[in-house]
């Protein structure tokens, strides 16, 4: 057993010297939503303390971590092959631990074990924290699992290790969980009840990366609207002598750590996205002009099913303060097609809200029945996979047809672009963002990372502006 390790257990915890011998190499790979990108920083944090380095290169690794997503049974499919490819290299090398994180480990817990057997490690998304434990036990060759879900959890004093990013933008976890139970969701399921983190700690967290060279944050959670800290669900302030804290609140705090850090934030739920919101978003140049408002259906009918929360006229009351409060405020969103008992005419008025509101971005998908959710228990999954398939296709259609009208619309306009490094495509090309997130290519010229330049838009397709720098 490692010596370390061993010795952290039993309570005399050693400080690893990153040149000894011992360290060994950590393979992590995330899928799904950007939270999981988030947690798996936070992976990174607790096993580097704990003789563990990150590498790239899974074949070099004494641990294989992948941290999993639930959402569709696409997701899951993905890691069950993804593990298949890691069978030779186990076999070749019997010591190589391989462990699930995530939505997947929770779900599934115990059997995940039984039904693929190359796995040693299951641990859900709140006990991340008891990894160095859990590896101690599976090095004495016991299989380990540990899906404690937690209602304080929130990983506030750890320093995640930023892992695969630009050095430019990076994502701050403010809330975990989700209340909300849409009947749809295995999210409340796998991620446990929702709580908010200490706002203390995330303006730390933001000085600190402004302070390292990052110019973007992105502030997570399932419902950010609902953050909220020192203050219980019913509204009642948990302690007299503290003050409360809400997500209108929070985004103000952070966008006062400097006027050159920008903020974005995701995910908003229409049925709790206040005015107040709004305004502060108007009120602060470095928050950004875009919101990612999920909608699901155009349907009242379907957002009942759902149990959304909200009707259709009231979803289009908050896009008209959107653009009422911030103009030209980007709006994208989530559609889910061919969900329990969907009509004809009620996937009709999913498209007719899509062309009333004109989305500038979307994220589409079918509707992928998942156990013990609600509507598992509740509904039949009716919908043919044929019609189910035929509706998002159309659905997608149209979305393409909004993004390129909406990208054509910057044409000729100058934007202001955080430069985010080389584009994809070439080494002469650059890419940025602009307050509203899309992505603009630009000539590289005499620019780099974390400059703020203006740029003036040429060309677009639906998803990509592009453009040359003006000298300002
Ligand atoms: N099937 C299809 N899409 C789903 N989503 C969540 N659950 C399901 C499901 N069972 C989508 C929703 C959500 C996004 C993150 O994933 O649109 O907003
Ligand atoms: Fe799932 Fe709804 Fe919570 Fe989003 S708000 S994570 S869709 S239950």
């Amino acid at each position: 057993m490692n010596q370390v390790l061993k010795e952290e257990v039993q309570g005399t915890a050693t400080i690893l010297d990153r040149t000894e011998k011992s360290y060994k190499k950590l393979y992590l790979e995330s899928y799904g939503c950007q939270m999981n990108f988030s947690d798996s920083e936070i992976v990174a944090s607790i096993l580097d303390k704990h003789g563990y380095q990150t590498t790239r290169n899974f074949e070099e690794s004494n641990l294989i971590l992948l941290n999993t997503c639930s959402i569709r049974e696409k997701a899951e499919s993905t890691v069950r092959n993804r593990l298949k490819s890691f069978n030779a290299l186990k076999k070749n090398n019997p010591s190589l631990i391989i462990g699930i994180l995530g939505c997947m480990a929770e779900r599934m817990k115990e059997s995940l074990l039984e039904e693929e057997k190359l796995v040693d490690l299951v641990v859900g998304p709140d006990a991340y924290r008891d990894l160095p434990r859990l590896l101690v036990e599976v090095e004495d060759g016991h299989k380990s699992v540990n899906v404690l879900l937690s209602r304080e959890e929130t990983y506030a004093d750890i320093s995640p290790v930023r892992l695969d990013n630009n050095g430019v933008s990076a994502f701050i976890s403010i809330m975990r969980g989700c209340d909300n139970m849409c009947s749809f969701c295995v999210v409340p399921f796998t991620r446990g009840r929702e709580r908010s983190r200490n706002p203390l700690s995330i303006v730390a967290e933001a000085k600190e990366l402004y302070k390292n060279g990052y110019r973007e944050v992105t502030l997570l959670g399932q419902n950010v609207d609902s953050y909220r800290w020192n203050v219980n669900k019913k509204g009642e302030i948990i302690n007299n002598e503290n003050p409360t804290t809400d997500f209108a609140e929070l985004l103000e705090m952070v966008a006062h750590v400097d006027p050159n850090l920008r903020i974005r934030f995701s995910t908003s739920h229409p049925k709790d996205m206040t005015d107040k919101v709004l305004h502060t978003m108007q009120k602060y140049k470095n928050i950004c002009n875009y919101i990612h408002l999920p909608v699901q259906s155009g349907s009242s009918a379907v957002l009942k099913k759902m149990n959304r929360g909200y009707t259709r006229e009231w979803y289009l009351g908050r896009i008209d303060a959107i653009k009422r409060i911030i103009p030209g405020c980007a709006i994208s969103t989530d559609i889910i097609t061919g969900f329990c008992g969907e009509t004809d005419h009620e996937h009709k008025e999913t498209i007719s809200l899509m062309n009333k509101v004109k989305f500038d971005f979307a994220y589409m998908f079918f509707y992928s029945e998942r156990p013990k959710t609600l509507a598992q228990r509740k509904f039949e999954d009716d919908i043919p996979l044929e019609t189910k398939k035929a509706r998002l296709q159309e659905v997608i259609d149209i979305q393409r047809e909004h993004s390129l009208e909406s990208n054509k619309r910057q044409i000729g306009n100058v934007v202001e672009v955080l430069v985010e490094g080389p584009s994809k495509k070439s080494n002469d090309f650059y890419c940025g963002r602009n307050s509203e997130n899309t992505m603009i290519v630009f000539p590289k010229e005499n620019v780099k990372k974390g400059d703020y330049i203006f740029v003036r838009i040429k060309d677009c397709t639906a998803a990509t502006l592009k453009g040359e720098i003006v000298l300002s």
